[in-house]
């Protein structure tokens, strides 16, 4: 059904599924996290299978999204990284052109094994059910870029604009050999059997239009076009009203609203051409039951009947109740039959 909805074929509900679907709001996960540590859960393929399906379980999501982190190839690229209580940790920040130099372009079969064993492992577990996908995904350059510039997450990413501004011909280098990291990644995910691709470019928000253009539109391209029809591809920039059509540019299947445009917006913005994800603020879903169904209902008019997944705006977050959860996948799940009878109004 998402690859359906991805190919903008009419269907009778949106497909729907969310990001960071797996994770700390679910008390079956910090089972698991209660014994291992998020590094090796990531790459223990038989736990990163079991929480990947967790959401699926307790939802019946139309979509699985392995489990792991977009700060895993960097690793494999050469750094040293820790997750502690604040988040990543870079051991070593990327600053200079010899720092760019030192990175290798990893094989992702000798050094990210763990991922394709986890997409086969996830295939298998899926065999019975296939209108449910299995989504690959990647950091885009930019984000990683920023991360591994800044040696993690930060609020000015003065590390980052200053090799921008100073340096720009270093953190090209920087974007090329992640672009080649990334292409080679998520080439093996797809023969690993992801049908689905997403790139987060998290951190593309916090330039201006020009810039996007001149810096970061041009190493997602590469990867879009690299990947070609091998699998179809969804781009999520948070913080993107100013970068939609840029966005869109790039030669994505899919692009991923945060809740700052309302879809019909970025509708009337992009054309019928190409699919539409999003956008409930995940912070809403803290709200009361009432206050998120009229949101899902919203939602799906907003969305409309033709190449739209439903999803949030963003990662859901940790004090996400589990019944509010339930309820925004339930009321999409369930419009198959609003819509057929016209009950909600619009779509
Ligand atoms: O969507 C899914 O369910 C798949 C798993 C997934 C995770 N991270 C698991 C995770 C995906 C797709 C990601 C992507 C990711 N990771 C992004 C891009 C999307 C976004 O949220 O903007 C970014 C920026 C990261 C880097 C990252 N990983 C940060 C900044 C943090 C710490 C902040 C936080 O939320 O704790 C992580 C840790 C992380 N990644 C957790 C999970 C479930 C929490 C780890 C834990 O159990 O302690």
């Amino acid at each position: 059904m998402l690859l359906r909805a991805l190919a903008r074929e009419p269907l009778a509900r949106p497909p729907v599924w969310l990001m960071r679907q797996a994770g700390r709001y679910m008390d079956e996960y910090q089972a698991i996290r209660s014994r291992v540590d998020f590094l090796t859960l990531c790459k223990t393929p038989e736990l990163a299978a079991e929480v990947s399906l967790q959401p699926l379980r307790a939802f019946d999501v139309d979509a699985v999204i392995m489990f792991c982190d977009i700060l895993i190839p960097c690793e494999a690229m050469g750094m040293t990284l820790h997750f502690g209580d604040g988040g990543p940790r870079f051991e070593t920040p990327v600053r200079s052109a010899a720092d760019v130099a030192r990175l290798a372009i990893p094989d992702p079969h000798a050094r990210m094994g763990f991922v394709g064993d986890l997409l086969r492992l996830l295939r298998h577990e899926l065999r019975q059910q296939p209108q449910t996908a299995l989504i690959g995904f990647a950091g885009a350059p930019w984000t990683l870029a920023a991360y591994m510039i800044e040696g993690g997450g930060s609020r000015h990413f003065m590390h980052l604009k200053q090799m921008l501004y100073n340096e720009p011909a270093v953190l090209r280098q920087l974007l090329d050999k992640l672009s080649e990291t990334i292409i080679a990644y998520l080439g093996a995910q797809i023969e690993a059997g992801a049908q689905a691709v997403q790139l987060f470019d998290t951190w593309a928000g916090i330039v201006d239009a020009p810039t996007y253009r001149a810096f970061i539109q041009p190493s997602v391209a590469r990867i879009v076009e690299a990947i070609g029809d091998k699998a179809p591809v969804t781009l999520y920039v948070n913080g993107s009203p100013h970068l939609l059509e840029a966005m869109a540019q790039t030669g994505v299947d899919c692009v991923s609203v945060d809740w700052l445009t309302p879809l019909s917006d970025a509708r009337a913005r992009l054309g019928p051409n190409l699919a539409l994800q999003g956008n409930l603020d995940p912070v809403a879903l803290l709200a009361g039951p009432d206050v998120v169904r009229g949101l899902a209902l919203e939602l799906l008019s907003e969305g409309g009947a033709r190449g739209f997944i439903a999803n949030v705006g963003h990662g859901l977050l940790p004090q996400t109740p589990r019944e509010n959860v339930r309820l925004l996948v339930d009321t999409i799940r369930d419009s198959a039959r609003l819509l057929a009878t016209g009950a909600s109004h619009g779509v």
